[in-house]
């Protein structure tokens, strides 16, 4: 860990902080390993009919895809650097009476790491975390030459929300998350509003959109997308290519972002979520982070990003009219929702 990060100085947790996995429920493991393995480059292992887990690095466990009937996101998995911090956590959850569960032996073993607790998230994805990630000898068997995980985590969360400020407060609480950056995006003469949070060097690990004014969600899963980073560009494009030769949807095609500048492109997972992979978006570095202010960008991307099909944009655009009322409230986590709207 960078010693400017380093936490526990002033009660702070940032720094501390980065997305260890991601566990999805599926009933299509056969299309995720071809997804994941074939399309995207990842390695593969199938640990039985119902299990199949995907690797970006030594980790055992990055994707954990378990039979079942979500077929969405189900938990994100943090890694927390040392256990003092670890211990900060647990207590402003449990001291806000939130219910917080230590998982099990092999809920722990599945997910490749130690000491592993667990508590409700915004929208119902669990919040699990952990101290140390399991690493294998396993030399990794995969399309890709590389990606980029370490103290970025490996990679971002995406989420629309109808209870943006909520959301923020939750990851504030929880996290000491940081605001990078917002995007604004005109769709169809509303404003989508983006909200980007960093808990260490990585831009945002966690991104939250809504459009202003109007409560409504049209995504069916509880994340909008995933991202993972690339180790170069030829793997980046690469894995367009694969993904497109394979019968995949695409759903954005190459682009740049204008906030974190990472080149990407955007694909439907098996599960109905996107998966976006990128490359070269910036570090928020000791420098950068100890003068960091958070700006406004106008749109998504300075170049491409050509939207393939129907995207988030689009179903914003058609559920314009869509009244509040007509859904259930979004699951949020009140307790823990508290930290300033800053
Ligand atoms: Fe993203």
């Amino acid at each position: 860990m960078n010693d400017f990060l380093r936490p526990n100085t002033d009660g702070s947790v940032f720094g501390a902080v980065h997305l260890g996995y991601i566990a999805v429920q599926s009933q299509r493991l056969t299309d995720w390993d071809r997804f994941g393995a074939s399309a995207i480059g990842m390695h593969v292992d199938r640990l039985d009919a119902d299990t199949m887990r995907f690797r970006l690095d030594d980790r055992s466990c990055r994707f954990l895809i378990e039979r079942g009937p979500a077929e969405d996101v189900t938990a994100l998995g943090w890694q927390i650097d040392d256990h003092e911090t670890f211990d900060r956590i647990i207590a402003r959850v449990a001291d806000r009476g939130v219910p917080i569960d230590e998982g099990t032996a092999d809920e722990a073993a599945l997910r490749g790491v130690e000491r592993l607790w667990r508590f409700p998230g915004p929208k119902g994805i669990g919040t699990e975390i952990f101290t140390t990630a399991v690493t294998t000898p396993e030399p990794l068997r995969m399309l890709s030459s590389g990606w980029v995980t370490g103290e970025a985590g490996m990679g971002h969360v995406a989420i629309v929300s109808r209870e943006p400020e909520s959301m923020r407060g939750y990851y504030h609480t929880v996290f000491d998350s940081r605001l990078s950056d917002y995007i604004d995006e005109n769709v169809s003469g509303l404003m989508m509003k983006i909200r980007f949070l960093r808990v260490n060097e990585r831009h945002h690990s966690i991104a939250i959109a809504n459009l202003r004014g109007v409560k409504i969600d049209p995504i069916r899963t509880r994340v909008q997308h995933i991202n993972i980073q690339s180790a170069t560009l030829d793997d980046m494009l690469a894995s367009f290519q694969r993904v497109t030769d394979l019968g995949f949807r695409m759903a954005w095609s190459v682009g740049q972002h204008t906030n974190d500048r990472e080149l990407s492109y955007y694909c439907v997972t098996p599960s109905g979520f996107e998966l976006e992979v990128g490359w070269n978006p910036i570090v928020i570095t000791p420098e950068r982070e100890a003068t960091w202010e958070p700006s406004t960008y106008q749109g998504i991307s300075i170049w491409g990003h050509t939207t393939v099909g129907q995207t988030v944009l689009d179903k914003f655009a058609q559920f314009r009219r869509a009244l509040e009322t007509v859904r259930t409230p979004e699951i949020t986590v009140p307790e823990l929702s508290g930290g300033p709207s800053r």
